[in-house]
């Protein structure tokens, strides 16, 4: 459910004319719905409100500060995976106290950060990560709180650059690793370990799997009370799916039922971080039509946001729809939406049947709000699309559009 809705034939973003934005602030525009972010942060945190738990949002979807302020104000955590998000999530204002922090590479310089703002707990994913925690956080005079991060072998069934809890993956430690390593953790100055963190991929449509992966966690959560660990904090992750298409992934509500079943009579309190399911359909990229051409082949619209602008199509050949802002009743074509960028891998949509569309026309890409600007880049030199935050009828310019000295501004010439 989100806000971005057809009024009197044309695009509002809640109650702002779609064209309106992309008059005042060009294209490719990024354009959030302070409404929707807050509803879906309210859906998917109440239905945990059955056990103790915070919901710390997952910074990599979309990192731009107000967003991450409007969600702050919503009650919510973070969850970094980097200094960078660590410096985002402290400049909107989160308390360190809400703060986790994942991530299977982080360097000492990083650790040091996290240390010194004093955050919640460091999910930690190898033994070595663990004996360099444990040697900065002793330098530093500092004890720092973990959890391990288990890789509990489940398949997630999700596209495989997003599956993260298999046997194969980088990530976490397998479990029969993991109860050494906590007795380590036990062992070590300077670390405290007072979680267990699990978290299994992105874009999951299904419960079964989070299921699957809850029970090996607390079949291993057994194991560990055995060596008198108290275990206060269980970090779930993220990863719960949302309908860029025709796909039905679990209702929040729905998937925090059923875990909340499975966690109401441990006395523990819950992580969660989700990211895509708070930002994806809270956002929407406005592009512009900058040519129609057609082929013997094949007719394509070019359009001005590549993927540079948007990544999802190209990388993972993610579906997003795509439609017109002022739609004009045309009968449908067969189309490839494409970018300008110089690599044929540059599309928002394959054969796509979608109503024919003339040069200078406005066209909006649905679900774009999660890992759509973070995941963008400046590659052929094109100034980064500018973000705006609509909230009813005000609107706020979250990041003004690159220009082209921003390009060189860190360059020697
Ligand atoms: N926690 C951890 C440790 C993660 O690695 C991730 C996502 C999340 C939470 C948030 O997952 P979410 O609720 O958003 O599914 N760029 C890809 C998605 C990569 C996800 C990486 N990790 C995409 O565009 O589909």
């Amino acid at each position: 459910m989100h806000f971005f809705e057809y009024k009197d034939g044309q695009l509002f973003a809640e109650g702002v004319p779609a064209a309106e934005l992309a008059r005042k602030f060009g294209t490719p525009l990024y354009v959030y719905s302070a409404a929707t972010l807050r509803r879906h942060f309210e859906a998917f945190d109440s239905a945990f409100a059955g056990v103790p738990h915070l919901t710390c949002y997952s910074v990599k979807a979309n990192s731009n500060l107000s967003l991450l302020s409007l969600l702050k104000d919503c009650g919510a955590g973070m969850d970094i995976v980097s200094g960078g998000e660590l410096h985002r999530a402290l400049t909107a204002g989160v308390s360190p106290d809400k703060i986790v922090y994942s991530g299977v590479g982080k360097r000492a310089d990083e650790m040091r950060q996290a240390l010194a703002a004093g955050i919640l707990m460091f999910n930690v994913e190898s033994a070595a990560e663990l004996e360099l925690l444990s040697a900065i956080a002793t330098d530093m005079g500092k004890t720092a709180r973990i959890s391990l991060r288990i890789n509990p072998d489940v398949d997630p069934k999700t596209h495989p650059y997003i599956s993260t809890g298999m046997k194969k993956n980088k990530f976490g430690l397998d479990i029969e690793s993991s109860l050494a390593t906590y007795q380590r953790a036990m062992a070590l100055p300077g670390i405290e370990p007072i979680g267990i963190d699990c978290h299994i991929g992105s874009q999951l449509t299904s419960l079964d799997p989070f299921l699957e992966a809850l029970d090996r966690i607390m079949r291993f959560h057994e194991r560990l009370s055995g060596l008198g660990l108290k275990i206060t904090h269980l970090d779930l992750g993220g990863g719960l799916g949302i309908p860029y298409n025709d796909e039905e992934p679990p209702h929040p509500t729905e998937f925090g039922e059923a875990l909340v079943k499975v966690l109401k009579d441990h006395p523990m309190t819950v992580i969660l971080e989700p990211g895509r399911v708070i930002a994806g359909n809270s956002g929407i990229l406005l592009t512009e039509v900058v040519y129609t051409k057609k082929t013997p082949t094949k007719d394509f619209i070019i359009v001005d946001a590549g993927m540079n602008d948007l990544v999802r199509p190209s990388l993972y050949g993610s579906f997003h729809a795509i439609r017109e802002v002022e739609p004009k009743g045309r009968p449908d074509v067969d189309v490839d939406v494409v970018g300008p960028i110089c690599e044929s891998g540059d599309f928002l949509a394959k054969d796509r049947n979608i109503p024919a569309v003339e040069q200078g026309e406005l066209l909006a890409v649905f679900s774009a709000g999660a890992y759509g600007f973070t995941m963008s880049s400046n590659y052929n030199s094109r100034p980064r699309a500018a973000e705006v935050l609509v909230d009813g009828d005000k609107v706020t310019l979250a990041r003004r559009r690159e220009t082209l000295d921003d390009l060189i501004a860190l360059e020697k010439n």
